[in-house]
């Protein structure tokens, strides 16, 4: 959107203008090609031809129609003068390009100053403003929403962002990095070092530590020391994750990938790596500070 405004190139110029006029100026001819063809020289008008029985008389085209036809044409042409065309702003004098020039310092001056005044307040406190909140909620249902979905909340390999747990972190600025910036979790696969009876085990593990009734215990002990070997590195020995790397608390029974031991041991096995993109081009840092109060404001009200 903060991209520069740009001239069509001489080729494209050209070429929307001889299209334009080229297709008109072929009507004019084609209407003078019909009247010079030489008609029917029978005294019955009849063309010379039956097909299925049905004869052709060889009528001229009527008036009202022919009128139509060049009123059509002469309205195309002055148009075509008026209006732009190419880079021609045309006799009224509004090209394209100045429009949307127009628009552009029109927007900028509209809501530049309101952009400034929000930027210029931290996110936390911004988050309780109604107007800020009301456009980082427009913001977010263009450009979060297809990932997010509408409310925020989320779905499979996509995180709720109304629930307060967080895998990188709810301060304001963290928020706001992770926006800007981009996140990527990596999580490695471990189905070929652990085998699949370790995954199982360290799987039933995982799920204990959210006090779940479903894991199977004799396998959950075994799991056990998987888990400081392999897992406490990024999780943390007690399980509840590492901000920083964006390794998800594993004990609070809230799940990125679902929480049946299927889906666990399918994470596990397989590894994840989630890509939250980076907004930072697309929308500027003003846009990201506000988006990132609206986001604040989901889970602390
Ligand atoms: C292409 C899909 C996609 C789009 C678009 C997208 N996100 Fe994300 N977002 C993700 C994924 C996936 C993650 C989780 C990354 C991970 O697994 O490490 C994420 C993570 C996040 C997080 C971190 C949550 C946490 O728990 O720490 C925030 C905040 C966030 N997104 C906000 C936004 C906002 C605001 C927008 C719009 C500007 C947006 N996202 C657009 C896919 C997307
Ligand atoms: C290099 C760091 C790292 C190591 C080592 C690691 N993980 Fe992860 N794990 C992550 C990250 C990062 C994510 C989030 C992936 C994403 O956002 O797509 C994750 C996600 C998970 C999830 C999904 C949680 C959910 O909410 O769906 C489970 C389960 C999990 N890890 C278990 C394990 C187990 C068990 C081990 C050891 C065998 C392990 N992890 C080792 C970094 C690690």
């Amino acid at each position: 959107m903060a991209e520069e405004a740009t001239a069509l190139t001489g080729f494209w110029h050209w070429w929307t203008i001889i299209i334009s006029v080229g297709l008109i100026l072929s009507f004019l001819y084609l209407l003078h090609f019909a009247k010079t063809i030489k008609g029917s020289d029978s005294p019955d008008r009849k063309m010379h031809h039956t097909f299925d029985g049905i004869e052709e008389y060889d009528n001229p085209m009527p008036k009202w129609w022919l009128m139509l036809f060049y009123g059509t044409i002469f309205w195309g042409l002055g148009y075509l003068a008026v209006y732009p065309m190419g880079n021609w702003p045309g006799l009224s004098g509004i090209s394209n390009l100045s429009r949307l020039e127009a628009d552009q310092v029109a927007h900028q001056e509209k809501y530049g100053p309101i952009f400034e005044k929000h930027a210029a307040v931290a996110v936390e406190e911004l988050a309780k403003d109604e107007e800020a909140v009301k456009i980082g909620r427009r913001l977010f249902l263009n450009n979060c929403a297809v990932c997010h979905g509408q409310d925020a909340r989320g779905g499979y390999g996509f995180p709720n962002l109304t629930d307060n747990d967080w895998l990188y972190g709810g301060a304001g600025d963290t928020i706001k990095t992770t926006i800007m910036s981009g996140r990527q979790g990596v999580m490695p696969a471990w189905g070929a070092s652990l085998g699949e009876e370790g995954v199982t085990d360290v799987s039933n593990y995982v799920l204990t530590l959210s006090n779940r009734e479903d894991a199977d215990k004799e396998s959950a002990a075994r799991g056990k020391d998987l888990f400081a070997t392999n897992c406490a590195a990024c999780h943390g020995q007690d399980g509840t994750g590492t901000q920083a790397l964006g390794a998800p608390n594993l004990t609070d029974n809230t799940w990125l990938y679902g929480g049946t031991l299927q889906r666990v041991k399918h994470t596990i096995r397989n590894g994840r790596t989630g890509v939250m993109p980076a907004h930072e081009n697309l929308l500027g840092e003003q846009k990201v500070h506000i988006l990132a109060a609206y986001i604040y404001s989901l889970s602390n009200d």
